[in-house]
């Protein structure tokens, strides 16, 4: 280990995602029993370190807490240091304040030597000031939105998936029994991974997505074709998804956050027209913050568990501010802040599209498969 390194800061930032325990308790147990660091929990994310409100974690701590949902620490996805909304002024506007002199007062009085992140690319933005201020922070890439760049996965999403696809499952026999169309609207503000992967994993007709622009009269064409066959249709469509030409669907607006919109109602905007053009029966489910409670999948528990464990390597390899990262199933680490403010979208020509696509699926904009058919040999 790097020998300044005697006390450690860990803290969870952003909206929550199943795994969080799973990698505090891999990073607090190498740091104490690899490295003998101290490991100071930092509660709600960085509204703690702006607070001074911390705690210390021993092994007991954070043993039994690998198969729990959330995070032990709390989150918070509104207290970005260096853009803090600190009340409103008579006339309602917010009041925003640098506050990232009360995270160095916070880190100052706890001697922390390095910080451990674990969170989306707002979370990695957030920690900016405090690295430039000179101390070590090292990030965990963390979304069920699974669209952090550098990183083939982040821990999280498959458990969403299997949440996801656990539903329209379920969907399935009572549309199905009711001749209806189900639609199902799942999260993904900015990528459709969650509404592929469970899409494919469950044979939902159509499948919506941000990075593919929906015509609502295709959808409408393969439906009815779909009713003429099994009598039933079901619909996956990522919270972020938008027609052809059209804008998302804006759920809430809150002007304290530095992230503000929230998006939400896309589902029962494409149920509404689906019902009003066809007549078919049709129902709308939002899965929501489901898909980001309860307990990680096994594969989570392992992704997080090795970032955990690989974040402390980095540490202890001297390197500064890092983010460790999976691609082709290698763990590795980039620069911090390679993340902040892009966004890793589903290609248009990956794999899972393309063979959704040649068997039938529907992505809402006419496209049939695009593998070449092959040409029979009388016609050759
Ligand atoms: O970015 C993760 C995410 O779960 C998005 O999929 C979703 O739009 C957003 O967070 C919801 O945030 P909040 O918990 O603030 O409603």
């Amino acid at each position: 280990m790097a020998p300044s390194i005697r006390r450690l800061g860990i803290l969870t930032g952003g909206g929550d995602c199943p795994g969080l325990n799973a990698v505090i308790r891999a990073v607090a147990k190498t740091a104490i029993l690899q490295y003998g660091i101290e490991v100071i929990g930092i509660e709600d994310g960085f509204q703690g370190l702006i607070e001074h409100r911390v705690r210390p974690l021993s092994t007991k701590d954070v043993s039994g807490i690998l198969t729990r949902g959330g995070t032990i620490l709390g989150s918070n996805n509104k207290a970005n240091p260096s853009h803090y909304c600190t009340g409103r002024t008579p006339s309602g506007e917010p009041i925003w304040e640098d506050v990232s002199e009360k995270c160095m007062t916070t880190v100052r009085r706890e001697r922390l030597d390095a910080i451990i992140v674990i969170g989306g690319d707002g979370t990695m933005a957030c920690a900016a000031p405090i690295a430039a201020a000179g101390v070590n922070v090292i990030g965990v890439p963390k979304t069920i939105d699974n669209d952090l760049v550098g990183t083939e996965i982040t821990f999280g999403f498959l458990t969403a998936v299997s949440t996801a696809t656990d539903a329209l499952d379920r969907l399935q026999s009572t549309a199905d029994s009711h001749h209806r169309v189900m639609v199902c609207e799942v999260m993904g503000r900015h990528g459709g991974w969650i509404a592929l992967t469970s899409g494919v994993a469950s044979g939902s007709d159509v499948i919506l997505i941000p990075e593919i622009p929906f015509d609502m009269r295709k959808i409408v064409a393969d439906i009815e074709r779909r009713m003429r066959g099994p009598g039933f249709a079901i619909v996956v469509v990522a919270e972020g998804a938008r027609p052809i030409g059209g804008s998302q669907v804006i759920g809430r607006y809150d002007d304290t956050s530095p992230d503000p919109i929230r998006l939400g109602g896309i589902g029962n905007m494409v149920a509404t027209q689906i019902a009003d053009l066809t007549g078919i029966e049709t129902r709308t489910t939002v899965l929501g913050h489901t898909q980001r409670g309860g307990a990680p999948i096994a594969s989570d528990r392992i992704l997080a568990t090795n970032f955990g464990f690989h974040a402390m390597a980095v540490l202890a390899s001297g390197k500064r501010n890092r983010m460790v990262v999976r691609e082709n199933n290698i763990f590795s680490d980039i620069d911090l802040f390679e993340t902040v403010g892009k966004q890793r979208l589903v290609p248009l020509d990956h794999p899972l599209i393309t063979a959704a696509r040649a068997i039938g699926t529907s992505f809402g904009d006419g496209a049939g498969s695009i593998i070449p058919k092959p040409i029979p040999a009388a016609l050759a």
